[in-house]
């Protein structure tokens, strides 16, 4: 074992602006021996997810910086092909925060979930199953509270985060209305049963779009996209309504002085709002849960999956530079390595 080969990608400098493939660098390595209590993975798949972004400008986030030579964050299904580890088998299958690398050498701790369940495709484990489907999944239950009858507005909606909030949202009875770039990624919504679509780049006046869509207002804001859809939304938000700020996909490239501001905060005390953030692993203990009721609403196809897949390692900056992009991304990114 000694001498198998192993790739991974690091940050070859802190990015300024968006991200490009050139911010990134594929380095070869030799694997160690898979030491007492390891567990050596085969990377077969690897997601590429925005709020990455956050750690790669050198200023601490949610997550701290990443270091020089450190791999780049992301979650991986990985296959066991060595074990030191009792409670790990060659061939076992798991969901893992491995980073974008083609092995993974493990000791069993840290974000590692063994799929057992079967019925749905492998990949969901890192998609809707994963940590996109959990955000939107505990967004909406824990942070909003969501209820039957109210209308829930999701922004980047067609990502895979936005498009499990609003499928889950009309599991319980919501109208959901969701902002998304182009016609495309709006009809396949409308498809996955979204009342109604937005097209950002279509809608000149967004605010009058969501105003016809819900005349009577929206009583929760899913938003991926960052203040200028929380600013835009606000004075369309009804009384007691509740704001889930999931990600910032619009702001994580922009210095914190250069992004737009909420001006119409307001509405905050005329109509009682309340905003907050949330973190998906603060709720980890509760996964299993989440995982198995949104496991059985795939299989009887109430939830449906959009990837959209690559090849090799090499293919990962690109990938992840592309997410910044308008009407680039369409699904969860999938590598296949
Ligand atoms: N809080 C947590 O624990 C947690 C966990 C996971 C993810 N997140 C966050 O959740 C959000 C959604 O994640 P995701 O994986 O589903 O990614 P995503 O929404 O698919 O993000 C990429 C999409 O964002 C949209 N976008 C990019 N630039 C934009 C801009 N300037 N204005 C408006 N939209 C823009 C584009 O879609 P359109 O062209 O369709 O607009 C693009 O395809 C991200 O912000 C992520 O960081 C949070």
């Amino acid at each position: 074992m000694g001498s198998r080969k192993h790739r991974r990608v690091i940050l070859e400098r802190a990015i300024v602006g968006k991200p490009t493939p050139e911010d990134f660098r594929i380095v070869e390595g030799v694997l160690p021996e898979t030491g007492e209590g390891q567990i050596l993975f085969r990377i077969l798949h690897a997601s590429v997810d925005p709020g990455v972004r956050s750690r790669l400008s050198g200023g601490d986030s949610y997550s701290a910086a990443l270091k020089p030579n450190e791999t780049i964050d992301g979650f991986s299904i990985g296959e066991v092909i060595e074990s030191r580890h009792e409670r790990w088998q060659v061939g076992d299958r798991a969901a893992l925060a491995a980073g974008w690398c083609d092995h993974y050498l493990s000791d069993g701790k840290g974000y590692l979930q063994r799929i057992t369940d079967a019925r749905p495709p492998l990949t969901a484990w890192i998609g809707v199953l994963g940590v996109p489907g959990l955000t939107a999944w505990f967004g909406l239950h824990r942070v909003a509270e969501a209820k039957e009858g109210e209308t829930l507005l999701v922004t980047s909606a067609a990502g895979p985060v936005g498009a499990t909030a609003g499928q889950i949202a009309k599991q319980h009875g919501l109208k959901v209305i969701g902002i998304a770039g182009g016609a495309e990624k709006c009809a396949w919504l409308e498809s996955v049963g979204f009342d109604a679509t937005i097209d950002r780049h279509a809608t000149p006046d967004l605010a009058a779009a969501i105003r016809a869509a819900a005349p009577k207002g929206v009583d929760v804001l899913f938003d991926n996209v960052g203040n200028a859809m929380v600013d835009l939304a606000l004075p369309l938000m009804r009384p007691r309504g509740r704001i889930v700020v999931s990600g910032q996909v619009a702001d994580y490239s922009t210095p914190p002085d250069q992004r737009v501001g909420l001006k119409n905060t307001d509405r905050f005390i005329t109509h009682r709002l309340r905003m907050e953030g949330l973190v998906v692993f603060d709720d980890i203990r509760a996964f299993p849960e989440a995982q198995r009721q949104m496991a059985d609403w795939i299989v009887a196809g109430a939830l449906k999956l959009k990837e959209e897949r690559f090849k090799g390692i090499e293919s990962m900056p690109h990938a992840f530079s592309d997410l910044f992009e308008s009407n680039a991304a369409f699904g969860r990114r999938i590598v296949d390595l």
